[in-house]
């Protein structure tokens, strides 16, 4: 059981959590993620840890309402519980020991980037944050990030907001200017079409890219499959395995396939939530 110090709505759909779990922060690392549940008999949901404070024994996580569980997590406020917390699970993002390092995050994935930028700051490393969404209403962070980094861009597809366009048009744009805005490593966490658009921006420039991948998961510790992710033609589990892994390798066909594979169970249990809270509601 976890207790909720803060609940704060980003967007109309993400919101902000920080929670009392001091096993947790103590041993968490850029990267890693947690599983939550929510109530007795609930299903398991991965969650990117965004940030920790060792000191304080706090963890942050943002969580984007899209189906039943999830929208379940953004419900809950300050001063309530989370049945489970579990975590950190999976593996710490691999840094570099030197050198300039870019995080690009979209949608929930800019949250991640906190715990990020703060560690490559300790490790002396320069840094690059970029952030993108569809309006400037849907920009996340960016207040809390910006002191992490060396550099922060901020992205809107609308140009509501810093740079009109793709965070991935962003990045080749700084590649292309070379110098000290060239990156020599980029790790890239958010939508599976964004971080494939930032594999392929990096293809062939000799610089390092690791995205975070989000299948399915079922258990988050390597026994039941759920979250097999093709890298290198072989098989990964993401729990256990990544979830980061080398963009270039990763097969991101097969990995947008399998996401879809339950979308009309998703769909069931969305209409579950809704009838539940209606009879409630009478
Ligand atoms: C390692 C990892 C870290 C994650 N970190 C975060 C995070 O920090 N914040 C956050 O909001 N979400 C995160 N996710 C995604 C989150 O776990 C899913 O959105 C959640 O499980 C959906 O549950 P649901 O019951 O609300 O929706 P469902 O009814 O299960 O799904 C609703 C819709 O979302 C899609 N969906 C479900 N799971 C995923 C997924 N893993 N990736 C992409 N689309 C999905 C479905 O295809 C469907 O269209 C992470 C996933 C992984 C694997
Ligand atoms: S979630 Fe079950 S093996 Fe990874």
């Amino acid at each position: 059981m976890a207790q909720i110090l803060e609940a704060r709505p980003l967007t109309p759909v993400t919101k902000y959590f920080r929670l009392a779990a001091p096993l947790i922060a103590a041993a968490a690392q850029p990267g890693q993620f947690v599983m939550l549940r929510v109530r007795e008999g609930g299903e398991r949901i991965p969650i990117t840890i965004a940030d920790y404070d060792r000191a304080a024994g706090t963890i942050s996580l943002v969580v984007q309402q899209v189906g039943a569980t999830t929208s379940l997590v953004c419900a809950l406020e300050a001063g309530e519980s989370i049945l489970d917390v579990a975590g950190p699970l999976g593996m710490a993002v691999e840094l570099p020991a030197r050198g300039h390092v870019c995080g690009v995050g979209g949608g929930f994935g800019s949250a991640a980037l906190l715990c990020l930028m703060r560690e490559l700051r300790r490790r002396g490393l320069a840094t690059t944050a970029i952030v993108g969404a569809r309006t400037r209403e849907l920009v996340i962070l960016a207040d809390e990030l910006a002191p992490l980094c060396d550099r922060l861009e901020v992205c809107t597809d609308d140009g509501s907001t810093g740079f009109r366009g793709f965070v991935s048009q962003r990045l080749a744009q700084l590649i292309e200017a070379g110098g000290a805005s060239r990156p020599d490593q980029v790790i890239a966490i958010g939508p599976m079409a964004m971080m494939r658009a930032i594999a392929d921006t990096t293809r062939g420039t000799g610089i390092r890219t690791l995205v975070s991948m989000d299948p399915l998961m079922v258990d988050g510790t390597g026994m039941c499959g759920g979250c097999r992710v093709t890298v290198g033609g072989k098989p990964m589990f993401a729990c256990v395995d990544g979830p980061c892994f080398d963009a270039h390798e990763v097969d991101f066909d097969v990995a947008m396939r399998r996401n879809k594979a339950y979308q009309a169970q998703e769909r069931q249990a969305r209409d579950r939530l809704a009838c539940m809270a209606q009879r409630e509601a009478r």
